[in-house]
C-alpha cells in the first residue's frame, strides 16, 4: 500500500506523504500550453487531456498522490443549474438560487454515469497512466460550498444571500442541501466505483459560519453524506476559514480532516485526537526564499510530532504565481526531512 493510503489509515509510514491542492494548474508551463488550446471546461470534459493534466504533477514534482483534474461546479450541470466561465472572473451562475421556487426547480436526482461519464472516463484513463503505487484522489464540493456558490451566483465575501435563505427559509435551505447531498453521494460513489482510491470533500467556504450555525444548518447533511459513502476507500474532509469548526467537522465524518493555515497543526491535532490530519502550510510560503520556505515546512512537520496519520499539504490551493522549481523543492524537503 502507498505511504499516502497508509497515512490516511493512521498507519506508520517511512516518510510523511505530500500532495498539494491544485497541483495541476496555471503555475505549470505545460498546463498553460494546454490552456492556450482549450477552455477550462473543455479540458475537464476531454478525458484524455484531464488524465494527462492529472498525471503531470506526479512526474514533475514527485508528489505521493494525484488528484483528479475537474472542478467542483461540474455537478451543477446535471442538477439543472446553468453556469459559464467568464474570461476574467471565473464562473458565474446564470440564474442564482434565491427562493424556494428556485430550489424546487433543482433536479431531484442525478445519474453520474450518464451526465458525468467524462469524469469517470478520466478516472479510468488516469489510473491506467499513473505510475504504480501512486493513488488517485477523487473529489466533490461539499453541499454548503456548492449551495453558497449557486445562491451567491459567484464568489462572495459576506455570503449575504446564502445566510438570508438559511435564516429566513430553513425549509428551502434544507431542501437544497438534501438535493446537493444526494447528488454528491452518487457522484463520489461513482468515482470510487470507477477507481479512485480516496475521496476528498471540499468545504472551502464553510468558515463563513459560526459553530452553532454549522451544527444546525450543515452538520446533519454532512453526517448523512459521510454515512452514505462507499467505505472501501478513505475519505478526506477539508474545510477552511474557521478552526473552531474542526471538531464539528470531525464529528460529521471523514478519516482525514484537512485543515487550513490559520491554525497550528500540532495544537489542532491535540484537540481533535484520534483522526488523521492533512495540512497545513500557508501556500504563499512558496514565495519566500528557500531557507524560509523550509523553516516554515519544518514547523508544520514538527507540529505533527511523528504521529502516524499526517499528510502534508498546503492550507489551501496552489496559485498561478508559484514556481515549479520552488514547489518541487518543497516536496523534496518534506520527503528528506521526514524520512524515518
Ligand atoms: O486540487 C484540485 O486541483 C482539485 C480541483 C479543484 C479545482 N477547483 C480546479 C480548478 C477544486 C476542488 C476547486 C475548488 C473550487 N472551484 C471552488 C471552491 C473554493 C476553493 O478554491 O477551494 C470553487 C468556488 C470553484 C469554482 C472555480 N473554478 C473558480 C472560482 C475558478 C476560477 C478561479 C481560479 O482559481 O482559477 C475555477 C477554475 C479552476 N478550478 C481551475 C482549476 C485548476 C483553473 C482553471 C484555469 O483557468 O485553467
Amino acid at each position: 500500500m502507498s505511504e499516502f493510503l497508509r497515512a490516511c489509515r493512521r498507519e506508520p509510514t517511512a516518510f510523511t506523504p505530500i500532495w498539494l491542492m491544485r497541483q495541476a494548474g496555471r503555475y505549470q508551463p505545460e498546463y498553460r500550453a494546454l490552456r492556450a488550446r482549450y477552455g477550462f471546461i473543455e479540458m475537464c470534459k476531454n478525458s484524455d487531456v484531464a488524465a494527462e493534466v492529472t498525471i503531470l504533477p506526479v512526474t514533475q514534482l514527485g508528489v505521493d498522490a494525484a488528484i483528479l483534474f475537474a472542478d467542483i461546479l461540474l455537478i451543477l450541470e446535471p442538477l439543472g443549474i446553468g453556469f459559464e466561465f467568464t474570461k476574467d472572473d471565473g464562473p458565474r451562475i446564470a440564474k442564482p438560487i434565491r427562493v424556494a421556487a428556485d430550489v424546487n426547480a433543482v433536479a431531484e436526482r442525478i445519474d453520474p454515469q450518464e451526465s458525468l461519464g467524462y469524469v469517470l472516463d478520466a478516472v479510468k484513463k488516469t489510473r491506467s497512466g499513473l505510475p504504480s503505487g501512486v493513488p488517485l484522489i477523487g473529489f466533490s464540493g461539499a453541499p454548503f460550498t456548492l449551495a453558497s456558490y449557486v445562491i451567491e451566483g459567484g464568489g462572495s465575501r459576506d455570503y449575504m444571500h446564502t445566510k438570508k435563505l438559511m435564516f429566513s427559509d430553513p425549509g428551502a435551505w434544507n431542501a437544497l442541501m438534501e438535493k446537493l447531498t444526494s447528488a454528491v453521494v452518487l457522484y463520489l460513489n461513482a468515482q470510487i466505483k470507477a477507481g479512485v482510491q480516496a475521496v476528498q470533500v471540499f468545504d472551502s467556504w464553510i468558515g463563513a459560519l459560526s459553530p452553532a450555525d454549522y451544527q444546525q444548518y450543515v452538520q446533519p447533511h454532512m453526517k448523512r453524506l459521510f454515512a452514505a459513502l462507499d467505505r472501501s476507500v478513505p475519505t478526506i474532509h477539508f474545510g477552511t476559514g474557521n478552526p473552531a469548526l474542526y471538531p464539528l467537522m470531525k464529528a460529521a465524518g471523514g478519516d482525514v480532516i484537512g485543515i487550513d493555515f490559520r491554525c497550528d497543526l500540532g495544537t489542532t491535532w491535540d484537540a481533535l485526537g484520534d483522526v488523521a490530519l492533512m495540512g497545513n502550510l500557508d501556500p504563499y510560503s512558496l514565495l519566500a526564499p528557500r531557507a524560509e520556505l523550509e523553516a516554515r515546512a519544518k514547523r508544520v512537520l514538527d507540529g505533527a510530532r511523528q504521529r502516524p496519520g499526517h499528510i502534508f499539504n498546503l492550507g489551501h490551493g496552489l496559485f498561478p504565481e508559484a514556481s515549479v522549481e520552488q514547489v518541487r523543492a518543497l516536496v523534496d524537503y518534506v520527503h528528506a526531512q521526514s524520512a524515518r
